[in-house]
């Protein structure tokens, strides 16, 4: 427990509590209430009683739900009987997949700037995680080349996540084709997490588990909270080949039981009728998208195209200062919370995490903000 230390990101949240006439661009959770009709099922649902436990794997209607949105997103078919774990978070389904395959001394190379959890859930498992840093020249996507560079005979499987949390990067099929053939050459396995899928702006999402090969090579990670505004409900859920989607669910069997009945209820809402509001969220986020960019840039912080996620990844090293004693200058002086970038990996270091899951008056008035901070220095 020693090796890991605390989330960098509370500190923020501490030393943000408390103060007044303060604009957070530091959560990376959508300010949206769920949709209504999501809800609405859930209160029906414990209307008619339904309080029980549920299979090991979720509700069988729910992991058909899942199955037939990736046939018809990206022509991926998973058995909805033995391919597919509903979790609790994708939290929980990463924890899981990295337990499932990591044996003691196992490195896992994980793709940076990266979430949080990702480097602690492999040492927790008893893995060594090996980090690799995508580089901001590059736009944050890794290449095939870099991932090749950090494979040994011990390395077990690669984590990315795009689009990326913290940088708002996508990466293109070309690319992902490319990191595909190194996954085979080298015979290692692939966990990716797509919780911000839905949050594709420009471009189109590539599914890696739908390239060649890749299917059962890969443990596809998706989940609830971002594209449904549904991060309270913990529902996610894990998709591979059957005999790594039954050690996960062992291991879900003995810790978790299954996931809760009232939230599995809400995502089959979600996945039948929530495309609607999914769009609406997706439009307004992406005007807020616009409109940070276009400001952090007009303020000179160099902000390169974010297509994905919730996130903005400024640099602002033309301003002199580290990571670190902006984003604490910025939330004292001017009480705007920003998260810097080298506390989600190395390559992260000049850059501040702004995320634009707030209002567009927030948005707004935190430019300002942070222009009068950066012409006071
Ligand atoms: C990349 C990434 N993966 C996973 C999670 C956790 O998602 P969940 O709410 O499904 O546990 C987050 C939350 O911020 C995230 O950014």
């Amino acid at each position: 427990m020693q090796k890991v230390p605390p989330s960098g990101i509370r500190k923020f949240f501490d030393m943000a509590s408390g103060s007044e006439d303060v604009i957070s661009l530091g959560v990376g959770e959508p300010d949206y209430v769920t949709p209504w009709h999501i809800r609405e099922a859930c209160i029906h649902s414990i209307e008619h009683g339904e309080t029980s436990y549920t299979s090991n794997y979720g509700l069988m209607e729910l992991r058909e739900e899942i199955s037939r949105s990736y046939v018809k997103r990206h022509g991926v078919y998973y058995d909805p009987e033995e391919e597919i774990l509903v979790t609790t978070g994708v939290s929980e389904a990463l924890d899981l997949a990295i337990r499932a395959i990591t044996n003691p001394g196992d490195e896992i190379i994980v793709v940076q700037p990266s979430y949080v959890a990702y480097v602690p859930s492999v040492i927790f498992a008893g893995g060594v995680p090996v980090t690799i840093g995508a580089r901001g020249e590059n736009d944050f996507k890794i290449t095939a080349a870099e991932i090749e560079a950090a494979i040994t005979n011990k390395t077990k499987a690669v984590i990315i996540n795009y689009p990326n949390n913290p940088t708002g990067a996508t990466i293109g099929k070309d690319e992902l084709e490319a990191i595909a053939d190194v996954i085979v050459e080298h015979d290692i396995m692939m966990i990716s997490d797509d919780v911000y899928e839905r949050l594709t702006y420009e471009g189109t999402h590539t599914c890696f588990s739908a390239l060649e090969g890749m299917r059962d090579r890969t443990i596809m990670l998706n989940g609830f909270s971002k594209a449904y505004s549904m991060t309270g409900f913990r529902m996610a859920y894990a998709m591979a080949a059957p005999e790594i989607i039954n050690s996960m669910m062992l291991i879900h069997q003995y810790s978790m039981l299954c996931a809760p009945i009232t939230a599995q209820v809400g995502a089959i809402e979600a996945l039948r009728n929530g495309e609607e509001e999914v769009g609406k969220m997706v439009r307004e986020y992406d005007r807020r998208r616009k409109l940070i960019v276009g400001g952090l840039n007009d303020l000179g912080l160099d902000c390169f195209n974010p297509r994905g996620a919730f996130y903005a990844f400024p640099s602002i090293k033309s301003t002199g200062l580290t990571s670190d004693e902006f984003a604490e200058r910025l939330l004292h002086e001017q009480n705007v919370v920003t998260i810097p970038g080298d506390i989600f990996g190395d390559t992260g270091a000049g850059y501040l995490r702004c995320a634009y899951a707030a209002s567009r008056e927030d948005i707004k008035e935190a430019l300002d903000r942070i222009g009068t901070f950066v012409d006071g220095l």
